[in-house]
C-alpha cells in the first residue's frame, strides 16, 4: 500500500527534506505538485519525476491520500481545511497555525471530514530524544527540575517568509516552537503556565527574538529564540543527580551521528546516537498511522491544539505582559 502525497507550495523544505524522504521509501509517493507558479510546478514534478502538476486547487482534486502543506504559515489555515473539505489527510508544516483559533478550526474541519493531520515537527521522530527519555526513565538524572532549549540562527533575507508579518512570519512561530515543543516531549506533560517576552523588529513589525518561561507543575522550562543569532539548535535537562545536553536537537542534518552529553558526578559520558533521517521517520509514523499498521504513541490532532495553545499563551503574555495560564484560554 502507498501512501500519495500532493504538495501544496514548491518550498525549500519540500525540495530539501520532504523529496528526499520520500525518494528513500517504497511506500510513500509523490504524486501531484502544486504551486502559485505553472512552471514552477511544472519544473518541481519535471525534476522528481511526477505527471501531474497545477496550482493548489488541481493538487487537491488529484488522486492522493494526503497534502504536504508547506505554505508560510499564515496560509495553513486556508489550505488544510480545504484539504479536510476534499477528503483528504494532512502533512503540515509547523507551526501549523498563528493562533488557537485558527487550530481549532482546522481540528473540527478534519474531525467533520474524518480525516487527520500531523504538525511536521520532524525532530520529534529523532531517536536521541528517546534515549534521554530512557536515562531519565531510568532516574539517571535524579530529580528533574529544568529544561533550557535554544534555537537561533542567522538574521533571514529581507524577502524570506519568515520576516513577513501578513504571511505569519515571526521567530515565535518559526524557531521558538521547537524548544517549547521539546520541553513537552521530554517532561511528558503539559504546562500550567507561560511567561514571555517577544521583541519585535520596528520595521517589519514581527517578533525577531523569543524567551518563554513555560512553568510544569513541578518543574520549569525556558525556550530561547531569536533572528540575527549565532547558530545554536540545543536543549539541556537539568535534575538533581545529572544533566543531560543536546547540541543539535531540533535541525538535524541526514548524515550526522549526534551526541547525548551526559554529566554525572562531574564526569560527562559521550552518548553516540547513528545518522538517521528524521523527516523520513515522521512520514513513515504518519503512513503507519494512516493505514492503521501500527498506532502512533501521541494523539497527532491533541498535540497540535496543545502546542498551539502554548503559541497563543505566548502571544498574549507578552502583549500583556504578565503570566498567562493555560486554562484561561478555549
Ligand atoms: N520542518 C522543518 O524542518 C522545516 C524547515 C523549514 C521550514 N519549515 C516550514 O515550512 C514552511 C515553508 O518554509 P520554507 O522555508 O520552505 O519556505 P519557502 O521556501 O519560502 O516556501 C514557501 C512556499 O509557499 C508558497 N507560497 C504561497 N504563497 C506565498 C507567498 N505569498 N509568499 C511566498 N511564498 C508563498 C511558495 O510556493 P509556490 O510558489 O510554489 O506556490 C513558496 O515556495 C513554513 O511553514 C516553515 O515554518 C519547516
Amino acid at each position: 500500500m502507498t501512501l500519495k502525497i500532493g504538495l501544496i507550495g514548491c518550498s525549500r523544505v519540500a525540495k530539501n527534506k520532504i523529496i528526499p524522504a520520500v525518494h528513500f521509501s517504497d511506500f510513500i509517493s509523490i504524486n501531484a505538485v502544486g504551486s502559485r507558479t505553472n512552471s514552477k510546478a511544472k519544473q518541481y514534478s519535471k525534476e522528481i519525476g511526477c505527471k501531474t502538476y497545477g496550482n493548489y486547487e488541481d493538487v487537491i482534486a488529484s488522486d492522493i491520500d494526503c497534502v504536504y502543506i508547506s505554505l508560510p504559515d499564515g496560509l495553513h489555515e486556508k489550505w488544510a481545511i480545504k484539504a479536510a473539505e476534499a477528503g483528504l489527510h494532512i502533512l503540515c508544516e509547523k507551526s501549523s497555525t498563528t493562533s488557537y483559533e485558527s487550530a481549532k478550526n482546522i481540528i473540527n474541519a478534519c474531525k467533520l471530514y474524518n480525516t487527520r493531520i500531523l504538525e511536521c515537527f520532524s525532530f520529534r521522530f529523532h531517536p536521541q530524544h528517546k534515549k534521554v527519555l530512557q536515562l531519565i526513565e531510568k532516574n539517571e538524572l535524579g530529580k528533574i527540575y529544568n529544561f533550557i532549549g535554544n534555537f537561533g540562527y542567522p538574521k533571514p533575507d529581507n524577502e524570506n517568509i519568515r520576516l513577513k508579518k501578513e504571511l505569519g512570519g515571526g521567530i515565535l512561530n518559526d524557531a521558538c516552537c521547537y524548544p517549547i515543543c521539546a520541553s513537552r516531549i521530554i517532561f511528558n506533560e503539559e504546562p500550567i503556565g507561560v511567561m514571555s517576552n517577544l521583541i519585535m523588529d520596528p520595521i517589519v513589525d514581527i517578533d525577531i527574538s523569543a524567551s518563554v518561561f513555560l512553568m510544569y507543575k513541578d518543574k520549569n522550562a525556558y525556550a530561547e529564540s531569536g533572528f540575527d543569532r549565532n547558530f545554536k539548535s540545543n536543549y539541556e535537562v537539568w535534575g538533581s543527580k545529572g544533566n543531560i545536553m543536546l547540541n543539535r536537537a531540533y535541525a538535524v542534518p541526514n548524515n550526522f551521528e549526534t551526541q547525548i552529553y551526559f554529566t554525572k558526578n562531574d564526569n560527562t559520558e559521550t552518548i553516540k546516537i547513528d545518522a538517521v533521517d528524521q523527516t523520513f521517520l515522521m512520514l513513515k509514523t504518519f503512513y503507519e498511522e494512516i493505514f492503521k499498521f501500527k498506532k502512533s504513541s501521541f494523539n497527532f490532532e491533541e498535540d497540535l491544539l496543545k502546542q498551539a495553545k502554548i503559541l497563543e499563551a505566548a502571544r498574549l503574555s507578552s502583549k500583556k505582559k504578565k503570566i498567562i495560564y493555560l486554562d484561561e484560554i478555549d
